[in-house]
């Protein structure tokens, strides 16, 4: 175990901040730790819609499902997958660029995370907390509009930064068994090391000190996905150029 470890080990997400404010120059300083996470073939397709107008800010926390902590966070950040300036790039040199492959989709969408996620341990580091917002894709061509987001261009979340007003918990994760596996796959341990997970979290979610709920883990993930998740992602992507082929 070092300090970065237990910094990793110790993340919990937060959703109330101060009203203390991040210099640009620290933000700038996460924005180059994010950028120094690997990216595939070099591509850096990920660019960065900081959203500091008040009045956009209350918008996406509406459109976001109402998450206010959109609009109270010191910093907001939107992540977006970005093949337009890969679209220049092509035109820089008369190069006819080859778009809407699946593949791009996924390169430049996990791009998108592993910066954000080398944002938010650099921002953890110097003791600010953060909570993505997924929530963001609930109307995700409203938000689109709303940062003039052109062809190629997608929100895949955001993210709100802050120095923190809370203490949560750290919720506990997976046991180790069920997620790493040895030479190839099996689930015949799953199920019971779930059960006892599910005791775990059960415990977590009756003890911890706010939106306390009696619910496992598997019953959590069973009732969400017996819902539809988002079904107008597809046709949303496809008309920004993407998942064509
Ligand atoms: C891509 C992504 C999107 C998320 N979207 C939201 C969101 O819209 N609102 C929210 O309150 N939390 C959001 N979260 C936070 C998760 O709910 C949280 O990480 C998870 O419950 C685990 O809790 P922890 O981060 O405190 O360990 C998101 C997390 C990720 C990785």
């Amino acid at each position: 175990m070092n300090d970065v470890i237990e910094l990793m080990l110790s993340h919990r997400s937060i959703r109330k901040f101060t009203d203390q404010k991040i210099p640009q120059t620290t933000l700038e300083t996460l924005i180059k730790a994010g950028q120094s996470a690997a990216t595939s073939s070099f591509i850096q397709s990920c660019t960065i819609i900081q959203v500091n107008d008040a009045d956009k800010r209350a918008q996406l926390a509406q459109l976001a499902g109402g998450q206010a902590y959109v609009a109270q966070a010191a910093t907001f950040l939107v992540f977006c997958a970005d093949m337009q300036r890969h679209q220049l790039a092509c035109d820089m040199h008369q190069q006819q660029m080859q778009s809407g492959f699946t593949e791009q989709f996924i390169t430049a969408t996990l791009d998108c995370g592993l910066f954000a996620q080398n944002v938010v341990l650099a921002a953890q580091s110097l003791s600010l907390g953060c909570v993505y917002i997924g929530g963001l894709r609930n109307n995700i061509a409203q938000v689109g509009q709303l940062l003039e987001l052109p062809d190629l261009v997608y929100p895949v979340f955001g993210l709100c930064l802050g120095h923190p007003a809370q203490d949560p918990e750290v919720k506990p994760r997976l046991p180790v068994e069920v997620i790493l596996k040895q030479d190839q796959y099996t689930d015949q341990n799953d199920r019971a090391d779930i059960e006892q997970y599910d005791l775990r979290i059960k415990e977590y979610y009756a003890n911890r000190s706010s939106n306390v709920k009696q619910q496992g883990w598997s019953e959590q993930i069973s009732t969400m996905l017996t819902k539809e998740a988002r079904p107008h992602m597809l046709s949303y992507l496809q008309s920004k150029g993407y998942l064509q082929k």
